[in-house]
């Protein structure tokens, strides 16, 4: 979609004008409420409240044809609920409803008033316009028959008094996250043999091109060369190659402190040995999706040109059968020098982090954040509303959830207990990958992480099994199936703040 700032009084005849309707409640009372549009409008809006047709809930919409009002052919109403309750999210939300009703009647040309976003919130503008454009994502390329090719959609921001630096910098700021976003989205919803280990990483030095990202990639040869007992036990089984891509951001070239991301970047998990049962299995392409998520979170954080140092770092592998493939019982040794035993060859997220998270804590950065879709127990624990996060350090906790507030993405604190450690010990190496108790999966996988974080480093991990993909259902600037791209936003705000 094309957005653009438009001068209200510029305005040329447009196919639909998109109107924000808030609830004002008091007592039983139940007022609607919207700014920059005319009498006739309102009335309309009103009458139709008195009908039953449209009373402003959050995410109601309604189009209203050949109203010939507001410059417009056609009027989109869309609740925004009580506006009391009004927040960035719920802008967000409204954009991406927006959207889907835009493209069902194929609006070349539309509006939205821009006062009228700012008015209800503070962020406001940077949210629509992400709603928007986080919308604007579809995985077709591999239908031979398109569907018609629609022209892009043009949507323009009106203005009466022109907008502020402020207000320039939330729309160009939020089409750079909504453009990294879906980038990550792609990565993700390719499947196994269209994102290989290798392919991933050429797109990471493609997309590379024309920032200040520096990108580095690792071979087979070196990442064995580097002692990635992990990354390479986990790989034994795969016909395909894996990769190590490091992704290195120097915003701020006066100092050394940086922040390290790692992403679980596994293009495909059957299971290995320990194989997956069938039904669903296709779904486990998404498991790289921690990796195309700290991607994309370099690529926004260089694109917006942030003056922080980060650094990403991505083990990539599948995790297949193939007669060389690690067996159950098997015992690797990684690049701390550490050793497990491999009990269910299923758990090899854990494993290929592992060498990740040693050599990220050799550069001794200031911080160490993780992503991975690394346990269906979290799908259990948080479904696709919030994802975990694990911390024992209270600053980081504190910062996170303040990342998640400003990002709109939901985080919850999950714990690591000692018990989780001591649940993790091996019989016959230091640990075992899978725990010797039932129960709080999610949180003894992240008790085996910690063991791989340099003494001292401040450490978070977070596991989005349940929302990095088929939230759909739950956000409306989401595709129904598929990528979600999610905590991109709240890494951003972390890289600020860690
Ligand atoms: N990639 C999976 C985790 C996963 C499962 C993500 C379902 C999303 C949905 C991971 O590699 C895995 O298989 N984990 C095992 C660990 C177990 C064997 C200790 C799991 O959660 O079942
Ligand atoms: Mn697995
Ligand atoms: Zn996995």
């Amino acid at each position: 979609m094309q957005i653009s700032l438009t001068k209200v009084s510029d305005v040329k005849k447009l196919s639909v004008r998109v109107i924000l309707v808030g609830q004002q409640k008091s007592g039983k009372q139940n007022k609607l409420k919207m700014d920059d549009v005319s009498k006739e409008t309102t009335e309309l809006i009103e009458a139709a409240a008195k009908a039953g047709e449209f009373e402003g809930k959050a995410n109601e919409c309604q189009l209203y044809r050949n109203a010939n009002l507001e410059g417009a052919t056609h009027l989109l109403f869309v609740g925004l609920g009580d506006t009391k309750a009004i927040d960035e999210e719920t802008l967000r939300s409204a954009a991406g409803t927006t959207f889907k009703a835009l493209t069902s009647v194929k609006a070349a040309s539309s509006a939205v008033s821009l006062d009228q976003i700012t008015g209800f919130a503070k962020s406001g503008a940077q949210a629509f316009v992400e709603g928007l454009q986080l919308s604007d994502y579809s995985m077709d390329e591999y239908k031979t028959a398109k569907d018609k090719k629609q022209k892009t959609m043009k949507l323009s921001l009106l203005y009466s008094k022109a907008p502020n630096a402020t207000l320039k910098k939330q729309i160009t700021s939020a089409e750079t996250i909504a453009e990294c976003v879906n980038f990550s989205k792609r990565l993700g919803d390719l499947p196994g043999n269209k994102m290989t280990p290798e392919i991933l990483a050429n797109e990471v030095v493609n997309a590379a091109k024309g920032t200040k990202l520096k990108v580095t990639v690792w071979d087979k040869a070196r990442i064995k060369k580097e002692r990635f007992g992990g990354l390479m036990g986990v790989n034994l089984g795969s016909a395909n190659d894996p990769r190590f891509i490091i992704m290195k951001y120097t915003g701020n070239p006066s100092t050394k402190k940086h922040v390290a991301f790692v992403g679980k970047g596994l293009t495909f998990d059957a299971g290995g040995i320990s194989i997956k049962p069938s039904a669903g299995m296709d779904e486990m392409r998404y498991d790289m999706c921690g990796g195309a998520n700290v991607i994309g979170t370099l690529l926004a954080v260089a694109k917006l040109g942030l003056k922080v140092n980060v650094v990403g770092y991505v083990p990539s592998t599948e995790n297949m059968l193939g007669g060389l493939a690690t067996k159950p019982g098997d015992i690797l040794t990684f690049r701390n020098g550490k050793t497990a035993e491999v009990l269910n060859t299923d758990a090899e997220g854990r494993l290929i982090l592992a060498d990740g998270l040693s050599y990220a804590s050799e550069q001794k950065p200031a911080a160490i954040v993780d992503a991975a879709t690394l346990t269906g127990a979290m799908v259990v624990a948080l479904g696709n509303t919030y994802t975990g996060f694990f911390t024992t350090d209270e600053k980081v906790r504190g910062k996170v959830e303040e990342a998640g507030k400003e990002s709109g993405e939901n985080v919850w604190a999950m714990p690591i207990h000692k018990d989780h450690h001591s649940d993790m010990k091996g019989q016959f190496a230091d640990l075992s990958n899978i725990s010797s108790f039932r129960g709080a999966g999610s949180s003894t996988a992240a008790a085996f992480l910690s063991n791989f974080v340099g003494e001292g480093i401040p450490y978070v991990h977070f596991d989005i099994a349940g929302t990095a993909w088929n939230c759909g259902n739950r956000l409306s600037y989401v595709p129904p199936k598929g990528a979600t791209g999610c905590m991109i936003r709240t890494f951003v705000e972390l890289a600020k703040k860690l």
